[in-house]
């Protein structure tokens, strides 16, 4: 599996993006300002992530998504290592995740890779989504921000 940024002008995998962020406008608002990658085999695309700088030393990881069917097996993590990399290169400091409160896989594979949470915003999904989203039987309302210290090996909060 091979994972780069997508060329000038190729499309951005839209179906794929819109599989972690339901909302069209919110993915084409970071799409514009952050830079796209995807994770390729043989078959094709299999997985995608932006991400992209928001401060002199933060980064944020705005989606990540894999296709269904290539689900649970590590293609997640590999990706989510990459940015690791990828903006600990670029010589940021932190990089930041945000998912909602209901997405238990996901809380449970960033916090895996090192990421701590950091706070939360509540009601994000509710003011800012369309209709009620019901994940893992869970009500999803606030929005449960992770970071992840870059370039040392500094952890939050001691
Ligand atoms: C979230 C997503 C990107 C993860 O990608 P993936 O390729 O399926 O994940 P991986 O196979 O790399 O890793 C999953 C890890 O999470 C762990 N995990 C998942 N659900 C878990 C749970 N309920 N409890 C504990 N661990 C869990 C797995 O055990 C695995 O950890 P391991 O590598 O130590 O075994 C993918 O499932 C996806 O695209 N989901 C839909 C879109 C989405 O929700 N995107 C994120 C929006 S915030």
């Amino acid at each position: 599996m091979k994972i780069r940024e997508i060329a000038p002008g190729e499309a951005p995998p839209m179906a794929l993006l819109l599989l972690a962020d339901p909302s069209k406008k919110a993915v084409a608002s970071y799409l514009d300002t952050s830079e796209c990658f995807i994770a390729e085999t043989d078959d094709g695309i299999v997985g995608t992530y932006v991400a992209g700088g928001i401060s002199d030393e933060s980064a944020e990881i705005f989606n990540i998504a894999v296709a269904e069917e290539a689900q649970g097996q590590g293609i997640g993590r590999t990706m989510l290592l990459d940015a690791i990399e990828r903006y600990e290169a670029k010589g940021y400091l932190w990089l930041h995740i945000g998912t909602g409160n209901s997405s238990i896989g996901q809380l449970a594979l960033y916090q895996k890779c090192g990421f701590r949470i950091d706070g939360v915003i509540r009601d994000f999904f509710t003011a800012n989504y369309e209709g009620k989203i019901i994940e893992n039987g869970i009500w999803c309302r606030d929005m449960i921000r992770l970071v992840k210290a870059l370039q040392c090996n500094t952890e939050i909060g001691g």
